[in-house]
């Protein structure tokens, strides 16, 4: 057993678990006017409302005492000063030190990072300042209308998400397209309107060596040469690069002067605050992007210095353990009623899932408890629609956060309140339910006897969540909310002693297609993989042969 799970804290919490598992929300508001008040925090114009989750004043002194006994504070503390935390990579964690805005130094190996941050910061400034005045020219000297940022991960799915979300920042004279997928119709698909001359390609990869980036980005080049005769003088002008690798970026053919530094201690999907946000700055203005960092500056200060009790990505973290380890709850779903957040879950996929998704300890050591929850999710109304019936009538518990906005960027009245009371209603229903009485009552009398229509009205309510509410989305908002996200999957890494900083899971994969790979290109009949690995790879080989309509 785990010094976790036979630990007093975690003990008293399964005691309490015990103790509270049939605790009803709707009885607990009823008596309890104030639970709003008692459960709920701001920092700037953002509330969270997490008054709706089975919780009693006990539990959360419960939760704190676990994270106690795991030593968050100290974690924290180690997290900002950049102490080596990531341990299989041997690197610090400093996603934070992007968005320093207070300029305070932070060491890595003796150096304070600050400065390369804030040289970074000005070239992006830089940069992005002559691109959107015009005052950067393509190669036959037309301004620059379209971006084209190619990554995938974690250089692809931040931008992408903030990008869509600042839309109403944006400028109009610039379109920003993000590619990932190594499926050539990513690619030809967004290509396929462009003109080489107005198209600015941003190649965002952390190690330069990323596969689907890599194929991409000489796709793109290729698309480019071939349009302008060939002639390589004209790439400076039209391929910026964003990584670490200074190397792999001069042999892929960009000007190191047009390529934008970041460092092993940014973690992919934590990365967007770095020049790997170069797209989303070049979208909304430099001035909006350091908003963007401020936000997340201004949350990282509450995660540091809030008691515990008052913070609220220590509290989303816990509450996330509370379900996660204690009511079994295997997903969490999350439901922004914004359109303009409608890659929030994809991104908060990764930067949860990828984080957290381990089953051994720091030490080595097999887990004898679950760590990160399946997160999903997508814009509120449309699940309204597709799958919140599981979540309101399913045998799954599923606890959900939501998010809206008081203020839409747009000018149609009508729809911005139904919109918001759906973001009100759903969570109230979930937590309320309908009894047998309630619906039974609302029958017609001829339907009472009904049992089964009866039954199948019939709400168990008590579902728990969390609600975002903020008065617009601006960037600094946007900010601080992601700011809180990170922290919260931080807070659940450190109570789970894992390293929520790497991903050995994903190699595995690979490297084996990378063996597969020349296997479909050769007559052999493939026999090397297990049987049904074999049979798919032949069976891919006949089939492929066997298309009338292949085009290439
Ligand atoms: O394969 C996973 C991963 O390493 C992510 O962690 C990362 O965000 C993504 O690939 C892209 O990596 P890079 O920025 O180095 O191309």
């Amino acid at each position: 057993m785990s010094s976790l799970t036979t630990s007093k804290a975690w003990i008293a919490l399964q005691e309490h678990y015990q103790q509270i598992q049939n605790y009803s929300m709707r009885d607990a508001f009823a008596q309890d006017p104030d639970r709003f008040n008692k459960f709920s925090l701001h920092l700037n114009d953002i509330l969270f409302d997490y008054s709706k989750n089975r919780i009693t004043e006990q539990t959360l002194p419960l939760l704190i005492g676990l994270a106690r006994h795991t030593d968050l504070e100290t974690k924290i503390q180690e997290m900002f000063s950049g102490v080596a935390i990531n341990t299989t990579e041997h690197r610090a964690v400093l996603h934070v030190a992007l968005r320093n805005r207070s300029n305070r130094p932070i060491f890595v190996d003796g150096e304070d990072v600050m400065p390369e941050v804030n040289r970074v910061l000005a070239k992006m400034r830089s940069f992005c300042h002559r691109v959107r005045s015009g005052e950067w020219k393509g190669y036959t000297g037309k301004t620059i209308t379209d971006i084209v940022n190619i990554g995938i991960g974690g250089s692809s799915l931040g931008p992408k998400m903030v990008s869509a979300a600042l839309a109403p920042y944006s400028s109009p004279n610039l379109n920003v397209y993000y590619v990932s997928n190594i499926d050539a119709a990513d690619l030809i698909s967004t290509l396929q309107n462009l003109s080489p001359e107005t198209t600015l390609f941003v190649i965002a990869s952390k190690s330069f060596g990323t596969q689907e980036a890599m194929v991409n980005a000489k796709s793109a080049q290729k698309w480019f040469l071939d349009r302008v005769n060939n002639d390589r003088t004209t790439i400076a002008k039209h391929f910026v690069a964003i990584s670490t690798n200074t190397e792999l970026v001069k042999e892929f053919g960009i000007d190191t002067d047009n390529m934008f530094e970041l460092w092993d201690w940014v973690g992919g999907r934590y990365s967007l605050w770095s020049a790997v946000g170069l797209s989303i700055a070049l979208h909304i203005g430099m001035d909006n992007f350091e908003d963007l960092l401020q936000g997340a500056f201004e949350a990282d200060e509450h995660f540091c210095n809030m008691p515990f009790e008052n913070n609220i990505a220590v509290i989303m973290g816990l509450l996330g353990i509370w379900y996660n380890n204690f009511f079994g709850a295997q997903s969490y779903a999350l439901l922004p009623y914004d359109y303009s957040m409608r890659y929030f879950s994809d991104y908060l996929q990764q930067g949860d899932m990828e984080s957290n998704g381990k089953s051994v300890d720091m030490n080595g050591k097999r887990l004898d408890y679950d760590t990160g929850q399946i997160i999903w999710g997508q814009q509120g109304t449309n699940g309204q629609h597709a799958f919140y019936q599981l979540i309101h009538q399913g045998t799954k518990l599923i606890p959900c956060d939501f998010l809206a906005a008081a203020n839409s960027f747009n000018d149609l009245p009508e729809h911005n309140e139904i919109l918001v009371s759906n973001f009100l209603a759903q969570p109230e229903a979930l937590m309320r339910g309908k009894t047998q009485e309630e619906v039974l009552h609302e029958l017609p009398p001829e339907q009472r006897n009904d049992s089964v229509l009866v039954a199948a009205k019939v709400f168990e309510g008590n579902k728990p969540s969390n609600c975002f509410l903020y008065k617009q989305l601006t960037p600094k908002t946007l900010g601080s909310l992601l700011a809180f996200y990170e922290h919260k999957i931080f807070v659940q890494g450190v109570i789970w002693n894992i390293n929520s900083f790497d991903q050995w899971g994903v190699e595995l994969g690979k490297v084996l297609a990378k063996v597969i790979q020349p296997e479909l290109s050769n007559n052999d009949v493939i026999k090397s993989h297990d049987c049904s690995t074999n049979g798919l790879i032949n069976a891919y080989k006949k089939l492929r042969k066997a298309c009338p309509n292949k085009t290439s």
